[in-house]
């Protein structure tokens, strides 16, 4: 188990090589951007808007466009916190607070309202991050609580620096067998645990109370997709919460269609929150009134996962 700089040069020295998690999207996504040593991105990521822009205009166009995203948020007694705390993620990753930020806000605390974790003892899952947006709100969210982020190797590399933006004093791992999954599960004081996702069924070692999955799900197989579910369905521990945020339907490069309502869910899982999500839905214009609405392209579903033996 490497970890700190370590993990990092490992991961670094893996970005080029093939891997059999991506998809037709991410075959060519990944060949896009390029990550420096420091984690600046270059090229269109696809990973979520790093504006670094200010000026009086843009931030009163910023200000106007977020005004429904605000108003989404006061039904969540949890909102100004996630908030605060996504304000926080975007001055220490010295960004603008772009929609990508708000919106995963906006999750956490609908995640944060809907339940309460009964304990510490078990860990969170971000299946997919982006600048390491979600992992580091769940990381400060709940302090007592370890996450493990789990991604293609570049976009890793790009989650863990940028997390490593907002916590510097964060120890994370990166594990790749089930020998490193055990070792990190069992040191003290390691707040974070990186997976590549060609390794992500070490996961199911993992008690797993959270798993977060937002606009990612969407750009994955369908194998991949049910790996990661067969994952969650077989880690130990009582209950796995998802919540899972994806477009209804999604055309790969290759043809492939991706449809959220094919995911494996099963009629067991117990569904605590299943509808359009508002703040997915919503894009913002440069002209007046600065912000439409698309018709249900993105759904969310919270659910507790019927369980298969560990
Ligand atoms: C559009 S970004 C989503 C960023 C962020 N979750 C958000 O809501 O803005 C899609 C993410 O899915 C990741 N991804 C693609 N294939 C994956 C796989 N097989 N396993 C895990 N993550 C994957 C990409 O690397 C990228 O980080």
């Amino acid at each position: 188990m490497l970890t700190g700089d370590d993990a990092l040069l490992a991961l670094e020295s893996l970005i080029e090589k093939p891997e059999a998690t991506r998809s037709s999207f991410w075959d060519v996504a990944v060949e896009l951007f390029k990550v420096g040593a420091d984690g600046a991105v270059d090229g269109p990521a696809g990973l979520g808007i790093v504006s670094r822009k200010t000026g009086s205009l843009r931030t009163a166009a910023h200000w106007i466009s977020r005004r429904p995203y605000w108003f989404m948020g006061r039904k969540y007694p949890d909102f100004a916190d996630s908030n605060r705390l996504g304000r926080l993620v975007a001055r220490r990753q010295r960004r603008r607070y772009t929609e990508d930020i708000v919106r995963q806000v906006l999750s956490l605390a609908l995640i944060r309202d809907t339940f309460s974790f009964a304990g510490d003892d078990d860990l969170s899952v971000v299946i997919g991050d982006g600048y390491g947006v979600m992992t580091v709100l769940l990381l400060l969210a709940y302090p007592a609580r370890r996450v493990i982020v789990v991604n293609l190797t570049k976009s890793l590399l790009v989650d863990l620096i940028h997390v490593r933006q907002v916590v510097p004093e964060i120890r994370f791992a990166w594990v790749s067998t089930a020998a490193d999954m055990e070792a990190a599960l069992s040191c003290p004081g390691l707040n974070l645990i990186a997976v590549r996702a060609d390794d992500a069924r070490h996961i199911s070692a993992a008690p797993i109370g959270l798993a977060v999955n937002t606009a990612s799900m969407q750009e994955m197989t369908p194998p991949v997709i049910a790996e990661y579910f067969d994952v969650l369905r077989h880690s130990p521990g009582a209950d796995t919460v998802f919540y899972c945020c994806n477009k209804l339907s999604k055309t790969l490069p290759d043809g492939t269609v991706v449809r959220f309502d094919d995911y494996p869910w099963r009629a067991a899982d117990r569904i605590l929150v299943d509808e359009p999500c508002a703040w997915q839905n919503i894009v913002s214009t440069k002209k007046p009134p600065f912000w439409y609405v698309k018709k249900n392209v993105v759904w969310h579903r919270l659910a507790v996962l019927e369980k298969d033996s560990a």
